[in-house]
């Protein structure tokens, strides 16, 4: 494909790093929470526009395993947005016909929200035309450990050979499976690295970092990302 041939080409799954709210709070002089609830507030009209430009899977790294570490205050904070983000949610489910489902260790919220997750997990599967996967309390590495668990029991009960281990076999282990690998990762805030997020289904993800803020980022922003997306010449290891 030539770079003109591409230009509008549309990722089918994208997984987002939101970060650089703490940061856009404090250069207001704002206390660290204003630039999560800031934060929450742009994540719609980005899932709206990306639904609109044809992506049909975007996961959201909204609560990494190691953010329990944070302090107390802020933890509690974003554990009560998340609880009224999934109340809200919860109650418009059929409006936004949209299937969301949640990787990382839910355990870990109190049972209410839990609950909630499991809820609307259930209720919203029926859909397929656009997926939201939330990542909360999620860690790579911590869900690469638990699916080599799955397998080594799944060997146990002599479900299958050890020969049978295969991609396939880690990705139905995997909390992602049934989503397709993520065509490009979005990491806002200037960072450039990881962070332990989905290490195994992004080997080839086409990477891209953007210093603007996560409550910053705006439509035309994910557009541009986009753009820049389809310009990229993806090999997966070809020539
Ligand atoms: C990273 O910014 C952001 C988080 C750890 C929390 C992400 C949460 C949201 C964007 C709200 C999402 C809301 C819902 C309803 C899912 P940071 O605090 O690491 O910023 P910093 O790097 O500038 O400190």
């Amino acid at each position: 494909m030539t770079t003109e041939e591409n230009k509008d080409k549309i990722p089918t799954h994208l997984a987002i790093i939101m970060d650089g709210n703490g940061r856009w709070a404090q250069e207001k002089g704002l206390p660290r929470t204003a630039g999560h609830k800031k934060g929450a507030e742009v994540l719609k009209p980005i899932l709206e526009h990306a639904q609109k430009r044809g992506i049909k899977y975007v996961t959201l790294f909204a609560f990494s395993s190691e953010n329990w570490n944070r302090p107390k205050t802020e933890v509690k904070y974003l554990v009560e947005l998340f609880r009224k983000y999934l109340n809200e949610y919860a109650k418009e489910m059929d409006k936004h016909r949209v299937a969301v489902s949640f990787v990382g260790t839910r355990e870990k919220f109190p049972a209410d929200m839990v609950n909630k997750m499991n809820e609307i997990e259930r209720e919203t599967a029926k859909y397929d035309d656009f997926h939201v996967i939330f990542a909360l309390s999620y860690g790579g590495r911590e869900d690469l450990i638990a699916a080599t668990k799955r397998i080594a029991l799944d060997i146990r009960e002599q479900k299958y050979l050890i020969s049978a281990i295969d991609e396939n076999k880690i990705n139905e282990a995997l909390s992602t499976h049934g989503a397709p690998y993520p065509d490009l990762v979005i990491r806002t805030s200037g960072e450039q690295r990881i962070s332990n997020f989905l290490l195994w289904e992004i080997a080839y993800a086409e990477l891209y970092f953007t210093p603007i803020y996560w409550p910053d980022f705006n439509e035309q922003d994910l557009d541009i990302a986009i753009e820049a997306y389809g310009r990229r010449n993806r090999r997966f290891g070809r020539v």
